[in-house]
C-alpha cells in the first residue's frame, strides 16, 4: 500500500521538478537515448580517478561520494543537472562543464562504465549507535521508493544509497534539509526536516552498512 503510494508520488513530482530544468531535461532525454560505448568511458572515466579512486569508491571519510555500481541513468541524471546548475558543488560543476565533456555522448559513455565497476569496496561506516533506528525509519519511509535493500531504481532515477559512505549520506540529507539539493524530489525536505540527530544519523549509518541482495538493472 505504502510503496504503491509512493511510487505513484514520485511519478506526479519527477516531472513537475524536472520541469525547472528544461534545456537539462532535453540533454538527458537525448543523452539517455544513447547506445552507450563503456569502453570509451573507461577511457574518460581516468579524469575521474583523482577524486573517485581508480574503482570509483570515492572516499571513505564522506568528502567524494563511490560512484561505482551507480544506476547508470542516476549517474547520467547527477552529471546534466551539474551541467546545468540543477545540483551544486564547484568541483562536479567544472568536471561536468560542457568545456570539459565536450560530447554529450561521454556522459553516456561514462555512465555505462561507472555503473559496470564492482561495488564491493568497503564504505566509511558511523559509529553503529543509531543503525537500528535508522533501518527501522528506512524500512517505514523510504524503502517504498529506494528498496528494502537500498538498491535503487534506474527506470525511476531513484539512486541506489546501500553501500555509499556514512558522512556523503549525512551531508546530502543535512543539505536536503536546508534547500542545498534542488533536485532532491519533495518528499525528502518534508520526510527530513521533523527528524532529530538520532533518526539522521541513524538512516546514513545504516545504509552505509546495506548490501543489496538483488542484482541492479542498469
Ligand atoms: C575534483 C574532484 C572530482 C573529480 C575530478 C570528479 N568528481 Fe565526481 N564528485 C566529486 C565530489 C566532491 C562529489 C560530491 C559533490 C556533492 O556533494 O554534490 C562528486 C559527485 C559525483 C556524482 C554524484 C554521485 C551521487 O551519488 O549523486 C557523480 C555521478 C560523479 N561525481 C561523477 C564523476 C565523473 C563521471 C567524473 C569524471 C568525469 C568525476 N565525477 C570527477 C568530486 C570529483
Ligand atoms: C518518492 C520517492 C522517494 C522517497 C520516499 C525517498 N526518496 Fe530519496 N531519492 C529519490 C529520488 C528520485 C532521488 C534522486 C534525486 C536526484 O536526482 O538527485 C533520491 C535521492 C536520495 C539521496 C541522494 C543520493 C545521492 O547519491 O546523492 C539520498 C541520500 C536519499 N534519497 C535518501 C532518502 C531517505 C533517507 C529517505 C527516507 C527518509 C528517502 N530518500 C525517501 C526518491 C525517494
Amino acid at each position: 500500500m505504502r510503496v504503491t503510494f509512493l511510487l505513484c508520488l514520485l511519478s506526479a513530482v519527477t516531472p513537475l521538478a524536472m520541469a525547472q530544468a528544461p534545456v537539462g531535461n532535453q540533454e538527458f532525454n537525448e543523452v539517455a537515448r544513447m547506445q552507450a560505448n563503456p569502453a570509451r568511458g573507461a577511457e574518460l572515466f581516468g579524469a575521474c580517478v583523482s577524486c573517485h579512486g581508480a574503482r570509483g569508491g570515492g572516499t571513505p571519510e564522506g568528502d567524494v561520494p563511490a560512484i561505482a555500481g551507480q544506476h547508470a541513468r542516476v549517474i547520467l541524471r547527477q552529471l546534466v543537472d551539474y551541467r546545468h546548475a540543477n545540483r551544486w558543488d564547484v568541483r562536479m560543476e567544472a568536471v561536468a562543464s560542457t568545456h570539459n565533456l565536450r560530447q554529450l555522448r561521454d556522459l553516456a559513455d561514462l555512465a555505462a562504465w561507472i555503473s559496470r565497476l564492482p561495488t564491493e569496496q568497503a564504505p566509511g561506516v558511523g559509529d553503529g549507535a543509531n543503525a537500528a533506528a535508522g533501518r527501522a525509519t528506512y524500512q517505514a519511509w523510504c524503502a517504498g521508493c529506494h528498496g528494502a535493500d537500498g538498491e535503487g531504481n534506474g527506470a525511476l532515477l531513484v539512486p541506489r544509497v546501500a553501500g555509499q559512505h556514512y558522512r556523503y549520506l549525512l551531508r546530502q540529507l543535512h543539505d536536503t534539509v536546508e534547500g542545498r539539493r534542488p533536485n532532491m524530489p519533495p518528499p525528502h525536505a518534508d520526510l527530513l526536516v521533523g527528524m532529530d540527530v538520532v533518526e539522521l544519523t541513524g538512516l546514513a549509518d545504516y545504509l552505509s552498512r546495506l548490501r543489496p541482495a538483488r542484482e541492479l538493472a542498469r
